[in-house]
């Protein structure tokens, strides 16, 4: 592995954890995870969720870092080199980097709308302004293009700025700022929230166990969403595992990243609930839930411009941190296939995200009647992504390392000798019960569009 050297590294195995950690904690976790928990019924759907993210999104997570750290390579080129050169499992990887492709299209979007609705908060435009004006904001945005591409513009430069710098004096660094400044952010949020009268409320509605709230739709959504939250299925994981080096056991680092992601998504939950519950508003608003009910609650409350900014801080920097990592699946290919320099892979690959997200932008106003599948751009991508490209590169990278590499596979993943069971339990995790989760969201995910 004569190229591995002369390979970037994360400078500390914190840094990897860091930078890991920042790309699962994004909108998933802040915006997703709380409006589908609220349409879901509370507490029964978080357990499931919680089930999910055990035994199939950790299996699948421990393969994917393994990958990237044995092969010391690319998504596409792991394969060909845990496999053999021409390997027919390196469509994985292109399966891989259209995901990330389209993924960041329309997530830097969405980073975005966090921007505009944070300079808001910082101006104090939501909080001087009349319920009824802020209610129209997000409409406001989305009927002009104009402002839905500078955000856009604005969001993307930054990503590709920051990737551009390479993989520890950029990304690395980015993220030791914005994780530990995301964390204290949700922190004082959480102390805030404690402070007021819907938190034993919202804490009650995350934590009871209502079973019978619970629908097969929502296991459903449950297994998709434990798959996206800890931003499987596409070569994120694997791309930063590959920076990592080193015999060390990946299973304490994998677990607690997981942990990290789902405590962020719990506090964010809480946090979000409780506010909705303290101004005896409806759990299930769905996706306006962030940008559209939160704002006007953020009004009503004490210091609600102070905990508006702070907010579409923390989501800021969970949207950014996620972005770096998609942008780098695609940057580390570009660059080690092609010989690019990183910066030239940056501006390149971000380029033409760009252009992919602009039709993104313009797909809620002058290109609204352009569909495909009856979907509009924006949604055409995150279907497709979410319930397609990532399920089956996940499906198919569990089964990669569960079959063809096998227990040798698992045996250097957990590294130091543990008990035989957990090297069975993940063995078969990843050949049997990851895979059967995963395809049954696949399978339902084609059936009910
Ligand atoms: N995990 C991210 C979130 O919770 C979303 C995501 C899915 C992602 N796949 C990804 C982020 C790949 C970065 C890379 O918001």
């Amino acid at each position: 592995m004569t190229t591995a050297t002369k390979r970037a590294h994360w400078h500390t195995r914190a840094g990897f954890l860091l930078a890991a950690a920042g790309s699962a904690v994004g909108l998933g976790n802040i915006w997703k995870f709380p409006y589908i928990t609220g349409e879901n019924g509370g507490g029964a759907f978080v357990l499931v969720y919680l089930a999910c993210v055990t035994f199939v999104g950790l299996p699948i997570l421990l393969a994917e870092v393994y990958l990237g750290r044995e092969s010391q390579r690319n998504v596409v080129q792991t394969f060909e080199t845990l496999h053999r050169p021409g390997s027919a499992w390196r469509i994985v990887g292109w399966l891989g980097l259209l995901s990330a492709f389209c993924i960041l299209g329309f997530y830097s979007v969405v980073g975005g709308w966090v921007v505009h609705f944070g300079l808001k908060s910082v101006t104090g435009a939501l909080s001087a302004a009349s319920d009824a004006t802020v209610e129209h904001y997000l409409e406001e945005l989305f009927a002009s293009p104009a402002l839905l591409v500078l955000w856009h513009t604005l969001f993307m430069g930054a990503t590709v700025a920051i990737v551009a710098r390479g993989v520890s004096a950029g990304i690395e660094r980015a993220n030791r700022v914005m994780m530990p400044g995301l964390i204290v952010l949700l922190v004082l949020l959480l102390v805030r929230a404690a402070a007021m009268p819907g938190f034993g409320t919202a804490l009650e509605f995350l934590f009871r166990f209502d079973f019978e709230a619970l629908s097969a739709r929502g296991a459903l959504v449950a297994v998709g969403h434990a798959f996206f939250t800890l931003s499987l299925g596409m070569g994120a994981m694997l791309t930063y595992g590959s920076y990592l080096t080193g015999p060390h056991s990946i299973a304490r680092t994998a677990l607690g990243l997981a942990v990290i992601d789902t405590a962020v998504s719990l506090m964010a939950g809480v946090v979000v609930f409780t506010v909705v519950f303290s101004f005896g508003q409806e759990p299930g608003a769905g996706p306006p839930l962030v940008f559209v009910t939160l704002p006007l609650l953020f009004k009503q409350m004490g210091g609600g411009q102070l905990v508006a900014v702070a907010f579409f801080l923390l989501v800021f920097f969970a949207a950014l941190t996620s972005a770096i990592s998609l942008l780098e699946v695609v940057v580390a290919y570009a660059s080690e296939r092609f010989g690019w320099t990183r910066r030239r892979a940056a501006l390149s690959a971000g380029a033409a995200i760009y252009l992919l997200g602009v039709l993104c932008a313009l797909s809620f106003n002058l290109l609204a009647e352009v569909k495909l599948l009856g979907l509009t751009v924006f949604d055409l991508l995150d279907s497709a992504t979410s319930k397609f490209t990532m399920p089956l590169g996940g499906l198919l990278i569990a089964l990669f390392y569960g079959w063809v590499l096998g227990p040798r596979a698992v045996a250097h993943t957990v590294g130091r000798p543990v008990s035989a069971l957990v090297c069975q339990v993940l063995l078969w995790s990843t050949r049997l019960v990851a895979p059967l989760a995963v395809a049954w969201l696949l399978v339902a995910g084609l059936v009910d569009r």
